[in-house]
């Protein structure tokens, strides 16, 4: 795991941006993982910018989202459906048909959470998976004590995360209980997993993914286990770890064509 040490979110955001346009440029049919919440904000603003200014084209790129609130009404400002449209993938050229996300009111959960497996999996699966993390450890929806091996499926929201995603919505009794998640078994499969962070709120969770035992209490720490995992932070949620003059030394002393 690369863990890599920048001033701000808008750093954070560029160099993020610099991977996935090396992707697009390489591979322009490239498959990504979208996320949401508000950590990944600045790579979108990025990479709308680059699509705007330089060119940058996504007109073969897939996307699909890492999960999706239960019981939204279709076209909710705050599904992530929506919010993947209207943060990215509205801003810049990639085709409508392009980008999917899990099914979260379908009448079969499960056939739907198979298919959304099936489709990844057709589309070559994921080349570039962009990754949040919760408060209190979570990627995707996976919340602790999820298996470390699960697919795409159903799970109840932990209080804590109704609480942190509560400022989205007008009340916490409007945040969902449910919802549907790429499994930690799913985010794996991605060939390159990009988490970014920032925040002194983030601080705690980062320390226990980054250096804390690999557990299902801290579902993130399984990018421990993935060959080519890359935690992008800002100094605040930095402040925790025991290593931090490690990964800077590591990431200043890094040939510039390795990129990330
Ligand atoms: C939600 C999303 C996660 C995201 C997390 C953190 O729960 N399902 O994918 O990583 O929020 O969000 P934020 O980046 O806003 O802190």
């Amino acid at each position: 795991m690369e863990v890599i040490i920048l001033p701000s979110s808008k750093d954070i955001g560029a160099l993020a941006a610099d991977s996935i346009e090396a992707l697009v440029r390489n591979k322009p049919n490239a498959v990504i993982g979208l996320a949401t919440g508000s950590s990944p904000l600045p790579i979108y603003d990025e990479l709308a910018r680059r699509h705007t200014e330089e060119g940058l084209s996504f007109a073969q790129v897939s996307g699909f989202a890492l999960d999706e609130y239960v019981g939204l009404p279709e076209g909710h400002y705050e599904s992530y459906r929506e919010v993947i449209r209207r943060e990215f993938t509205n801003r810049v050229d990639v085709a409508a048909e392009n980008v999917h996300g899990p099914n979260g009111s379908s009448q079969d959960v499960e056939a739907a959470c198979q298919a959304y497996e099936d489709a990844i999996v057709a589309a070559g699966g994921i080349d570039l998976q962009i990754l949040g993390v919760g408060t209190n450890g979570h990627i995707g929806f996976n919340e602790p004590g999820s298996s470390l091996a699960s697919r795409t499926r159903i799970k109840t929201l932990a209080e804590q995360t109704r609480q942190d995603n509560a400022r989205f919505f007008d009340s916490i009794a409007q945040v969902p209980h449910h919802v549907v998640t790429q499994g930690l078994g799913t985010i794996m499969d991605a060939r390159h997993l990009v988490l970014v962070a920032s925040g002194a709120g983030k601080a705690d969770a980062v320390r226990a993914f980054v250096e804390g035992p690999v557990s299902a209490s801290c579902p993130a720490s399984i990018l421990q286990f993935h060959r080519r995992a890359t935690v992008i932070i800002d100094e605040a949620a930095a402040s925790k770890l025991a290593g931090a003059a490690t990964y800077r030394h590591a990431y200043d002393n890094k040939p510039v064509w390795q990129g990330i």
